[in-house]
């Protein structure tokens, strides 16, 4: 029945216990990685920001570029009556927080400021392995500042979010995409030659080579490759100016100094067109060379872009779904769940009120569930056993008229009478 399918691209997150659950469809897994993140960025001074999960087209193909993939053929457009097409699905989270920046003014709150956010992001790519139409991106934005040193943190950040996680074969990919004037003269080199042999270049690319002719470089087209080996055009970085060559030093001897280890990535070409100087990806050595956990760069050009005043920014992206990939691949293993502290059970259908009562007052101090039927007390220790608790109450006739229940410590098998106005006490100390 196509109606109980999700759409394509997409994954459920579900709760421990449900059949043929792996890291990629467990809630508890994604949420593992994004509370990592948080605690990562957040004790580096990040404060988090969320913005809505639709935007202005308009701000996405001026954010993104018209010239990429995600504008081009990947946007989830969304219309709704009067206002038709002109909103799409957020494919990616640092144009709307560049948005959100200039829109409300955040340069007041001083400058770099450090902001994270985590959540949906939406692509209608050719689904595979990895690659989702709605996937899950932890995002870190440093905006208001040109210094090299917060390119040279976020990258720091983005490891220590890996190492954090338990991911250890990964490889920071380290490049400089130059600056306008750089890009251009680099594009018109590649133009020329390129366009020396453009019959030979798959449809796409003879696109990119009067938009982009970087975007020829990522090609994953087979006949653009073997073009790309035999013609082994020189590199973005031997186009750099002098101040982009500075900073790209400047970055790299502050990674240096903190023992950040990364390759150097001549030709790094990222996805999307705001980049400017720091550029780089993030990989895992068993997840696919085409798929990156991660990726960032400097673009100071976008506030501007957008109609703002001139705003020097730098940031990254991951995937969460990719970071769990990772994690599987190196059989990491997720901290076991904490069970409930107290399961209460009624003997007799009359008590359950007051047997639920009993489990609302103990969630003051901890986390409680109630069996929502009578039970006898065997089937009630299964219950509790099964749901993995450290205590269960037993609520019959004769402790309900006392005003008490019958404690039962699931680990030491230890039974007591306990009044029901000492149970938190109790239960509250045992943490
Ligand atoms: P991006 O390289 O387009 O950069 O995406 C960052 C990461 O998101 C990728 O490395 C990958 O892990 C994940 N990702 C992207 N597309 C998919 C997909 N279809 N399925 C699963 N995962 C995916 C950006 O989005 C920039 N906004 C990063 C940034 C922030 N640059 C500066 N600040």
């Amino acid at each position: 029945m196509a109606s109980l399918q999700r759409p394509k691209g997409t994954l459920d997150h579900l709760p421990d216990g449900s059949p043929k659950i792996e890291p990629l469809t467990s809630a508890r897994w994604h949420a593992f990685v994004v509370d990592a993140a948080k605690d990562v960025l957040e004790r580096a001074g990040a404060a988090f920001v969320e913005t809505p999960i639709f935007e202005a087209v308009d701000l996405v193909k001026r954010g993104v570029g018209g010239s990429t993939d995600i504008v081009r053929k990947e946007m989830f457009t969304v219309s709704y009556f009067e206002e038709r097409d002109k909103f799409v699905l957020r494919p990616e989270g640092t144009a709307s927080i560049v948005r959100a920046y200039l829109e409300n003014g955040l340069k007041q709150l001083g400058s770099p400021l450090r902001l994270w956010t985590a959540g949906a992001m939406f692509r209608a790519e050719n689904v595979q392995k990895g690659r989702y139409r709605q996937f899950h991106q932890v995002d870190y934005e440093v905006i208001g500042s040109a210094d090299p040193i917060v390119d040279a943190e976020a990258i720091q950040l983005m490891v220590a979010v890996y190492a954090r996680l338990g991911v250890k074969e990964t490889t920071v990919k380290l490049g400089s995409v130059g600056d306008p004037q750089d890009r251009e003269q680099y594009n018109a080199y590649l133009r020329e030659l390129f366009g020396r042999h453009a019959e030979r270049l798959s449809e796409d690319s003879k696109d990119r080579l009067v938009r982009n002719p970087m975007r020829i470089l990522d090609s994953k087209s087979k006949d653009d490759q073997v073009l790309i080996d035999e013609l082994q055009p020189k590199a973005m970085l031997d186009f750099l100016g002098d101040d982009a060559r500075a900073h790209f030093s400047a970055v790299r001897s502050y990674l240096d100094a903190w023992g950040v280890k990364y390759e150097v990535d001549p030709s790094i070409v990222r996805g999307l067109d705001y980049y400017r100087r720091t550029a780089w990806e993030i990989h895992h050595d068993r997840i696919g060379a085409k798929s990156a956990l991660g990726g960032g760069g400097r673009y100071d050009g976008l506030a501007e872009e957008l109609g703002g005043a001139h705003t020097p920014a730098v940031g990254w992206a991951f995937g969460v779904e990719r970071a769990l990939l990772a994690l599987e691949q190196e059989g990491v293993a997720l901290p076991s769940a904490d069970g409930p502290l107290l399961f209460v059970a009624a003997l007799d259908e009359e008590l359950l009120a007051a047997a639920a009562k009993v489990a609302m007052s103990v969630r003051a101090v901890g986390r409680a569930e109630f069996a929502v039927k009578a039970r006898k007390p065997g089937a009630a220790a299964q219950d509790a056993a099964k749901k993995g608790a450290r205590f269960l109450a037993l609520l019959g006739s004769d402790e309900a008229a006392r005003g008490s229940v019958s404690l039962k410590n699931l680990e030491s098998g230890e039974v007591r009478d306990v009044p029901q106005a000492n149970l938190n006490d109790i239960l509250g100390g045992t943490r």
